[in-house]
């Protein structure tokens, strides 16, 4: 009778025991469904944040162009696990970095762009618009997000024709300056019936998928780069900048050329760029490393990862119509 009762006992004990194991298992998983779940749908609002606000620097599928890509491997990963990539993106996004508001491009001797533009400061405490929330999802989405998904969620172009009367609204795309401006109308037609108006903003029309280039004479791209750049973009190897200002500078290095104008080697021109870089003095920075881990005293740093193709299609203009759209862009300031 002892032994039966015992026997009981025992079982009655395991199958406790296997009940609270398999419960305590099944909610383990359960919990890391949903943990990840989560992830993936701040993942998902972090692509449409994306496609609202970062596709016009960064470009439709994080490939770079005014600011550096973000689709890149060092960026991949956990973010709960990686915390310090996590912690670099998500502060530059709360934060930014400064630079010039409009995108500035500067020949380096070595024959390669780099960039002094800024990174805007989009979190609330840095006086941005955004919440945490919102910040932390864009993180979540660089760091695991599908690139693909940006496109569908890029807003639509600013309409360039009146809706009403049919025709074109010339007067809210800008006159360049100093040239006639039967030039600017030229410019502005090719721009406009060559489709880039559907990529690009002009002025107070266009679209989100590029850059603005309301004032793009004043990045500091040649004449040569751009018209090669128009005619074929995906043929032009050195087609964005290597080298981003990392925190606004100090720039000891010799510039070759700056607003399109070579300068040879001319040492006042870091000078004058670091006056136009707006609250870089005296800032206090705390990021003196960038994605890939280079750290240093080395301004700026270079970008070692290859670009990947551009996403701007070759667009067919004739030699003189890319002479006539060059000559409006350039003088866009
Ligand atoms: C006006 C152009 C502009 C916009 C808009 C912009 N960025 Fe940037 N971003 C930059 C520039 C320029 C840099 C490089 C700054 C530097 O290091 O000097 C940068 C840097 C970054 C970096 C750091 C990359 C690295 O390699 O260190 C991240 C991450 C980033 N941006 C995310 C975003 C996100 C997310 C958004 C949208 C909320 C956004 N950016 C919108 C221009 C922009
Ligand atoms: C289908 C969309 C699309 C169209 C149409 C388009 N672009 Fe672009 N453009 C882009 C994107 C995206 C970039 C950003 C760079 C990248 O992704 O490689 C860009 C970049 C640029 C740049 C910056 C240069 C650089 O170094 O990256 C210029 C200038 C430019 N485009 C001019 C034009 C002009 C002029 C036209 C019309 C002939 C045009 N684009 C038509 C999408 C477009």
């Amino acid at each position: 009778m002892r032994g039966k009762r015992y026997l009981a006992v025992t079982v009655l004990a395991w199958l406790t025991i296997i009940v609270l194991g398999w419960y305590f298992v099944y909610d383990i998983s359960r919990m890391e469904r949903a943990e990840a779940q989560h992830k993936e749908e701040l993942a998902a609002i972090g692509a449409v944040l994306y496609a609202q606000n970062c596709v016009v620097c960064h470009g439709p599928l994080g490939e770079g162009v005014v600011g550096p890509p973000l689709n890149v491997e060092s960026f991949r990963g956990d973010p709960t696990e990686n915390t310090e990539v996590y912690d670099l993106i998500h502060r530059t996004i709360v934060h930014g970095r400064p630079g010039t508001t409009d995108p500035l491009w500067v020949r380096l001797d070595n024959g390669m762009w780099a960039s002094y533009t800024a990174m805007p400061a989009w979190g609330a405490e840095a006086g941005g618009s955004m919440n945490d929330q919102q910040t932390a999802a864009l993180t979540y989405f660089i760091m695991m997000g599908d690139w693909n998904r940006v496109g569908r969620y890029i807003p639509a172009p600013t309409p360039w024709i009146d809706s009403e009367t049919g025709e074109v609204l010339w007067h809210l795309m800008p006159d360049a300056q100093g040239i006639p401006s039967e030039a600017s109308q030229r410019g502005k037609e090719i721009f406009v019936n060559k489709a880039c108006i559907s990529c690009h903003t002009l002025g107070q029309v266009g679209g989100f998928v590029g850059p603005d280039l309301t004032k793009v004479g004043a990045w500091g791209l040649d004449e040569e780069f751009l018209k090669e750049w128009i005619k074929d973009p995906p043929s032009v190897v050195e087609r964005a900048p290597r080298y981003w200002s990392n925190y606004g500078g100090p720039y000891q290095f010799p510039v070759r050329a700056v607003h399109g104008r070579d300068a040879s080697i001319d040492e006042t021109v870091p000078d004058r760029i670091g006056e136009m870089v707006e609250g870089a003095a005296g800032q206090d920075i705390d990021q003196p490393q960038m994605a890939g881990g280079a750290v240093g005293p080395e301004f700026p740093i270079p970008n070692t990862q290859s670009l990947p193709p551009t996403t701007m299609p070759a667009l067919g203009l004739t030699d003189e119509e890319i002479e006539d759209l060059v000559y409006y862009l350039l003088n866009l300031k």
